[in-house]
């Protein structure tokens, strides 16, 4: 029994050593995904500037995307198609390949508190990077939550008076730009911490361009 169990298991263990870390099409979507919210958030600042939802925020106009109203407008309006599709497609194969659960789940606040105190304390091994530790899990699920809140909450501002039901989940048109901003405000922080840990592991940055 054994004996013909191990070279089944190791020709397994090879082939999943041999597979990239992140596929192909994983690569993509993450890159489109960034290249879209980021274009989103920059032309998203020009536009809360014209019509500030808290007085005393205003974004400096030197680090927003458009030059104008109108311009961030178009710029929003454009990189909101490539962030709701690439989104859909990035959503559908990572669930229907099985790889969503695979790779958040297990996860729970026992294994999230003590990755994090391993990594405040430089502990954290970063040996496999085919596993995301508990950290990671929980920022990316939580990434990826936020914006399904930042374009539902989106949409609830763009077609407020089609999607009436949407618009008072939000809480009214008013409470939907505050929601719209929070998000916002999340993800901002979430890149910020993201790219500070890909800079602290850039073997992590190698895997996400080339797959392995
Ligand atoms: C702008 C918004 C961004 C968002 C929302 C975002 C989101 C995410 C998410 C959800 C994952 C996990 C994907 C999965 O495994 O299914 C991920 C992985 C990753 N991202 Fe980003 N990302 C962003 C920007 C960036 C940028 C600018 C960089 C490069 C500096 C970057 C580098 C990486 C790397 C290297 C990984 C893999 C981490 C690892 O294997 O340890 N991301 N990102």
């Amino acid at each position: 029994m054994e004996t013909i169990k191990a070279p089944v298991s190791s020709a397994h263990e090879r082939s999943r050593r041999d597979a990239p870390i992140h596929p192909l099409w994983l690569r993509v979507t993450h890159w489109l995904n960034a290249l879209a919210a980021l274009i989103m958030m920059l032309s998203g600042w020009r536009i809360y500037d014209a019509s500030p939802v808290f007085r005393q925020i205003v974004i400096p106009p030197s680090i927003t995307l458009g030059g104008w109203l109108g311009g961030a407008l178009q710029w929003h309006f454009a990189a909101m198609w490539l962030l709701v599709f690439n989104g859909i497609v990035y959503v559908v194969l990572n669930v229907a390949s099985g790889r969503f659960f695979a790779k958040f789940f297990p996860l729970s606040p026992r294994a999230v508190l003590r990755d994090l105190a391993a990594a405040l304390s430089g502990k954290l091994s970063h040996a496999d990077l085919r596993q995301y530790n508990a950290v990671q899990k929980l920022a990316y699920l939580a990434v990826i939550v936020d914006l399904f809140v930042i374009v539902l909450s989106g949409l609830a501002i763009w077609k407020s008076v089609q999607f009436p039901l949407l618009r008072e989940l939000m809480g009214g048109y008013d409470n939907a730009r505050i929601v719209h901003f929070c998000a916002m405000a999340f993800m901002a922080a979430f890149v910020v911490v993201h790219v500070a840990m890909v800079a602290l592991v850039p073997r992590s940055l190698l895997t996400m361009l080339r797959g392995r």
